[in-house]
């Protein structure tokens, strides 16, 4: 059982880091192997919405995008954390994530999701809302805590001070590891639900 987890932050051993070796010791301990990807620190670009993935099920743009969709396939938890910038996602976590649900056309369903947040101050449940989006387009469950994934602090370590925030990201990590374990058993015991043909209208019809 795997869990990819995405860092968006542009900061190596930054606050956002931090976030996730948090969750990444609670994993281990729940025996959910980890991969994380950094992601912030690449240059990636947006997409252009020239429709090449419908016909190859890949970006044209053949980056970190093309290869990391082989371990969203994979695993069974994708965890996105980002930094909060301008009460917003990072931006090349956004493109990123952008060109990697549209391009791919494996399976999402019942992969559970879960996004996390860091920021000095405010911004971050605007930033929690736009990155779960990703998640509940695609049929993942979205694993939760007993807060908003949030972890707050400017400098990069800062965030080890905020208690509350890791603890919560700990209840997290513990929660998403059951809710994964869960899904496996049912998806034994029931297989995937039934999937009606699409229905594709621009708005009404
Ligand atoms: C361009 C930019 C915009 C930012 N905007 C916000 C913001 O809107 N709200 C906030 O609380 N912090 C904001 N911050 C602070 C970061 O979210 C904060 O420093 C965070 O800890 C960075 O995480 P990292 O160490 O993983 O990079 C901003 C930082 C930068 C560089």
């Amino acid at each position: 059982m795997k869990v990819l987890m995405l860092n968006g932050s542009p900061r190596a051993n930054g606050n956002t880091a931090l976030a996730l070796k948090e969750m990444e010791t609670v994993f281990a301990e729940n025996g959910v192997e980890t991969e994380i990807v950094p992601v912030g620190n690449r240059p990636i670009r947006g997409c252009v919405a020239c429709g090449g993935c419908a016909k190859t099920g890949k970006c044209v743009f053949d980056d970190l995008v093309n290869e990391t969709a082989p371990k969203f396939e994979a695993c069974e938890g994708l965890v996105v954390a980002s930094p909060v910038y301008y009460a917003s996602a990072n931006a090349t976590l956004v493109a990123f994530l952008d060109r990697l649900f549209y391009s791919t056309r494996f399976d999402k369903r019942m992969k559970v999701g879960a996004s996390v947040v860091v920021a000095r101050r405010a911004g971050t449940t605007a930033t929690f809302d736009e990155l779960n989006k990703f998640f509940t387009i695609s049929g993942m469950p979205v694993a939760s805590s007993h807060y908003w994934n949030e972890v707050h602090g400017r400098e990069r370590g800062e965030a080890a001070q905020d208690e509350e925030g890791l603890q919560s990201l700990r209840a997290l990590a513990r929660n998403m590891s059951f809710l994964m374990k869960s899904i496996a058993l049912g998806k034994e015991a029931y297989g995937l639900p039934e999937v009606e043909p699409r229905v594709f209208t621009h708005f009404v019809r």
